[in-house]
């Protein structure tokens, strides 16, 4: 068959900072997928994106042509409203786990297609595949039956979602582009659109342990896919959110499902339970049940007794124990004072250094391996106290995570006011 353009003259074109064309972007991303455009040829073109942006119309057509790459899945048949929510990524981010379930027990169905970690940021997958028995791959049939039964699924997508996303994923993952603003909203935009949800929230987080790291460009981010999301008919609201410290008192696998379920009894981490709770309420206005308040759900337990349901019909068992690390090693506090910082991408490449991330395509993860927190931000520490304990299977790992820590806190002697979890609402 002959092709209607040349992978060269497009990748020229951004190159030079002119626009592509409609037709340019729908046969590159389709090239692309059919294995016409060489991943050599498609990092190329990725780093001029980086580089050189793409304006509102091009990245409306590149989320589009991304959709078209494969199905689209409809919710349609359901009893329930469906809502959705994605966060950009972040460092002890386990907010998906008790959020599904709580959403459910509230009426609206949760279908939450979720990825592996990336990176320094952990992964949903990664963390739910540490219960015992847990699957992540459904068929769309058993999806629909679980949604339509409990009203929370969590499951990797398949792989007739968005394929040209899962492809260009790959390769930004390893020629440093993931960082475009373009490339993220169209990647995160094309897979919630495909998949079919009535609405849809996004976190979009800002500071060191995440993708964006000042809030202007956290904020161009989130009005982009607000506004691609708003276009292809989905009601679309994003928070912006605080990513400079790790979200809760864990960064791991297991340790994460843990605190996660001490949420869901009423209980976990206060800057946990606010943010899953605000975006809960926003779930729940965006699916017409403004009325709902999330927080009676949690204190109930019929979030937790949704949580249940959801593990054991993917084959987990809830009340199985949670597999730990062999090997601890704990950093403590070296003066006396205030903790004024404790960075999230410290903390993030520790707790990936240590296992609980990976460092090449499809490496296992350790259940047991992570970081907990002693202290966070604002908390009083005296000199020789513990602030984190690290764990591994593989001690040989603790040289290198506690490197990663150093210059990752400080301790100083004014007191401080922790800074909000919730920076500002967009849509
Ligand atoms: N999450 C995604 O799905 N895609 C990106 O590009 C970044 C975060």
């Amino acid at each position: 068959m002959s092709e209607s353009f040349d992978a060269v003259e497009i990748i020229a074109v951004k190159r030079d900072r002119h626009e592509l064309t409609d037709p340019q972007i729908d046969w590159v991303v389709d090239a692309f997928t059919r294995g016409v455009v060489v991943p050599e040829q498609m990092s190329a073109l990725a780093m001029a994106i980086l580089l050189n942006g793409m304006n509102r119309r091009e990245i409306s057509r590149w989320t589009n042509a991304m959709i078209d790459s494969g199905e689209r899945m409809d919710f349609s048949s359901l009893s329930w409203a469906t809502a959705d929510k994605h966060s950009t990524g972040g460092v002890g981010d386990k907010i998906t786990l008790p959020l599904a379930p709580l959403v459910a027990a509230c009426g609206i169905a949760v279908p939450q297609l979720s990825g592996r970690g990336l990176g320094h940021t952990g992964g949903t997958l990664d963390k739910l595949e540490s219960i015992p028995g847990w699957r992540a791959d459904l068929s769309n049939e058993e999806m629909m039956a679980q949604l339509e039964d409990v009203g929370a699924v969590i499951c990797a997508a398949g792989p007739g979602l968005a394929p040209a996303d899962k492809k260009l994923y790959a390769l930004r993952d390893v020629t440093g582009t993931v960082e475009a603003i373009p490339l993220i909203a169209s990647s995160i935009m094309s897979k919630k659109i495909a998949e079919g949800t009535g609405s849809l929230v996004l976190d979009v987080k800002v500071g060191t342990g995440a993708f964006m790291k000042s809030e202007a460009m956290a904020r161009e981010l989130a009005e982009t896919m607000v506004a691609l999301g708003t276009d292809a008919g989905v009601r679309t609201v994003a928070l912006l959110t605080d990513m400079s410290t790790p979200l809760g008192l864990t960064a791991g696998n297991a340790c994460e499902v843990a605190e996660s379920v001490e949420v869901l009894a009423g209980g976990g981490p206060s800057d946990v339970v606010e943010l899953t709770l605000a975006l809960a309420r926003e779930m729940l206005v965006a699916a017409g049940k403004a009325d709902v308040d999330p927080a009676d759900a949690l204190a109930s337990g019929a979030a937790m007794d949704v949580w249940r349901r959801m593990i054991s019909a993917q084959g987990g068992d809830p009340d199985a124990a949670l597999p730990t690390a062999k090997e601890t090693h704990v950093v403590t506090a070296s003066a006396s004072g205030t903790l004024t910082r404790l960075d999230a991408m410290a903390v993030g490449v520790a707790a990936w250094r240590l296992g609980a991330g990976r460092s090449r395509p499809g490496e296992q993860v350790q259940a047991g391996a992570g970081v907990v927190m002693h202290a966070k931000p604002g908390d009083a520490v005296t000199a020789g106290q513990p602030l984190m304990t690290l764990h591994t299977d593989t001690p040989e790992r603790f040289e290198r995570a506690v490197a990663a820590l150093e210059g990752g806190y400080d301790i100083g002697t004014s007191a401080m006011q922790p800074v909000p979890v919730v920076i500002d609402r967009i849509g």
